[in-house]
This record gives structure tokens, C-alpha cells and sequence, in this order.
């Protein structure tokens, strides 16, 4: 879909890069001669994603030297852990081009049996976290005079809140505020701010907390107008534009990639669940009145 060497010369900093959606988007980059730097707070993990990075690039890609990706084991909740890594980064390889604020958690729970904890653990990872990478690498950015982009992932949820993932839904919407408002801030320092909203994209991680059983899954299934479930690399094509230079004059804005599941509330959409599409138009032209 992109010229082989859509980001070479990039550095690109991915939080979550070690499984599920952060780790396609690193494959992605890498493909396309970024040099990726994930982190996550399992080094086992880690260290598996950078191999499959390396192979998955230097497999898809031989028009173009891939830089060796690199990993870091950090808890972005942990904002003086962060800065040790942003300081470890900026010496090994300069100031990074690109950051992805993917790295989240999230479970079901009703919400009056969610304990402080719970709460503050998931705004924690999903907001602090995000505002902890962001403020870092923004910091350092402004004070280079560093054109960068930051790509926020949030949720289809962000603004319609959604039942049982209360947590997540208040920290995402944070997200979604930093987005915008980082996005007019500083745009007059040439760093933009975009955020993507992922509908259902099939990860071990998301799968297990959110749709645990067949049941529910095939529940779900039957809202996606497009009759499946994301592909990794649609969101990871869709990452890559927004991040690199193809989008220059694109800041604040939140792309969703859901395959049309927002639209569900249309008033008649109901009717799409009732029956096949040619038994549908039969009653429709039943219904119409016929010309004398
Ligand atoms: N239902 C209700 N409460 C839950 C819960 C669940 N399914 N899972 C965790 N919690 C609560 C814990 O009980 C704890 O609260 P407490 O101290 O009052 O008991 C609190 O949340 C923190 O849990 P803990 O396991 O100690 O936190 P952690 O930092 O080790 O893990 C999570 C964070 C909970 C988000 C964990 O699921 C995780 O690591 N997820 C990462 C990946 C992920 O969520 N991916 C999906 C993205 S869509």
C-alpha cells in the first residue's frame, strides 16, 4: 500500500509494542525502515515482539535497510520511568519522530462493584500513561525544535460512554481532551496530535477481558455492519498515514476504523438484523404503491 521507504529515517516510540494491536503497528513501521522502539512491562514479552518485528520487516521489505528495533521494560504509569527511558532513547538514537500512545488495560465490571483501585488502576495506564509519554517527549521536542507526531489510540466509546468498561471510557475520553487540545497548542511547534479509534480488532489481550466467550462474541459480530471483525493491518496502514509525512496538515483529528459499527443508533437500522437483503427489498416493493 506504501512506497517501501514511507518511514525510513523515522524513529518511532510505541507504547504496548510488545503484543496485539502496538506490536502490528511496529511491524508495520519497521516495514516501512522506521526505527521502532517499543515498551511494555514484560521483558519476555518484549524480546519475542522485537524478533518477529525484525523478521516480519526484513521479510517484507529488502528495498530498504531496516534499523534494529529496540525495547525498553517500562510501566508508563511510572512517570520518572518514562523520563529514565525518553533521556536512554535521546542518547542512543536522537529525539524520536513518531510516539504511539497505544499501551492500555481494560476489563469488564459492573460499574458499582468496581473497587478504587480498579478505577484509578486503569486511568492510570490509559491516562497518566499517555499524558506521562506525551508530556516527556513533548517537553524535549519544543525545547529541540523538533517537528513530531504522536498518534493516541482511544476507543469507538469515547464519546457515547459504554456500559461495564467505565473506567476505560473515562480515561480515553481524557485521552481523546489531550489530543485536541495538545493539537492546537502545538501546532505552532510543528508536533501534531491524532487519535484513532479502533472498533473490534481481535488481540489475545482485548478478546480475553471483553469478549471472553463465543456467545458474546457472535453477539457482537452481528453489530459490524461490515460482517467481520478489523484486520491488524488495516489499522496499522491507517497508523502509518496519520504518523508519517503523508498527513502534514492533519492535526486533532480522531479517525474511527470499525467497519461501521458507530453508525448502529440509525433510527432503521434494526431492520438490517430482520431478515436477508433479498427478502428485505421483496417487502419494500410490497409496500410500495403501485402507479395506476
Ligand atoms: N474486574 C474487576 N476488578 C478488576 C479486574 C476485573 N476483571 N481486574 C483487575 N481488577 C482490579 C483488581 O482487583 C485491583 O483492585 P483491588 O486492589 O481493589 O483489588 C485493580 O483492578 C488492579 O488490578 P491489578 O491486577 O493489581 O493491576 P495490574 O496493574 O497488575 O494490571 C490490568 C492491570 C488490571 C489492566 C490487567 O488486566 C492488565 O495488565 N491488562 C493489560 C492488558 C489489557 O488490559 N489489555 C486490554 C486492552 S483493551
Amino acid at each position: 500500500m506504501f512506497d517501501k521507504k514511507t518511514l525510513h529515517g523515522k524513529t518511532a516510540v510505541i507504547t504496548g509494542g510488545g503484543s496485539g494491536l502496538g506490536l502490528a503497528m511496529a511491524e508495520m513501521f519497521a516495514t516501512l525502515g522506521a526505527r521502532v522502539i517499543i515498551c511494555g512491562r514484560t521483558e519476555e514479552k518484549l524480546k519475542k515482539a522485537v524478533l518477529s518485528i525484525k523478521e516480519k520487516a526484513a521479510s517484507a521489505n529488502d528495498d530498504v535497510e531496516i534499523p534494529e528495533p529496540d525495547w525498553f521494560s517500562v510501566d508508563v504509569r511510572d512517570y520518572e520511568a518514562v523520563e529514565l527511558m525518553a533521556n536512554e532513547i535521546e542518547k542512543r538514537y536522537g529525539l524520536p519522530d513518531i510516539l504511539v500512545n497505544n499501551a492500555a488495560g481494560n476489563f469488564l465490571s459492573a460499574s458499582e462493584n468496581l473497587s478504587k483501585n480498579a478505577f484509578k488502576t486503569i486511568v492510570d495506564i490509559v491516562l497518566h500513561g499517555t499524558f506521562n509519554c506525551t508530556r516527556i517527549f513533548g517537553s524535549k521536542w519544543i525545547e529541540a525544535g523538533k517537528a513530531a507526531s504522536v498518534l493516541n489510540i482511544v476507543t469507538t466509546y469515547t464519546e457515547s460512554g459504554s456500559s461495564f468498561v467505565l473506567p476505560s471510557a473515562c480515561a480515553k475520553a481524557g485521552v481523546y481532551a489531550m489530543t485536541n487540545s495538545l493539537a492546537y497548542e502545538w501546532a505552532t511547534y510543528n508536533i501534531r496530535l491524532n487519535s484513532i479509534a479502533p472498533g473490534p480488532f481481535p488481540t489475545e489481550g482485548a478478546w480475553s477481558r471483553l469478549l471472553p466467550d463465543e456467545k458474546m462474541e457472535k453477539s457482537y459480530l452481528k453489530m459490524i455492519p461490515a460482517g467481520r471483525y478489523g484486520r491488524h493491518e488495516e489499522l496499522a496502514n491507517l497508523a502509518v498515514f496519520l504518523v508519517s509525512d503523508l498527513s502534514p496538515y492533519i492535526t486533532g483529528e480522531c479517525v474511527t476504523i470499525d467497519g461501521g459499527e458507530r453508525l448502529k443508533s440509525g433510527q432503521f437500522n434494526f431492520i438490517t438484523q430482520m431478515a436477508e437483503r433479498p427478502q428485505l427489498k421483496q417487502f419494500f416493493s410490497m409496500m410500495k404503491p403501485s402507479r395506476k
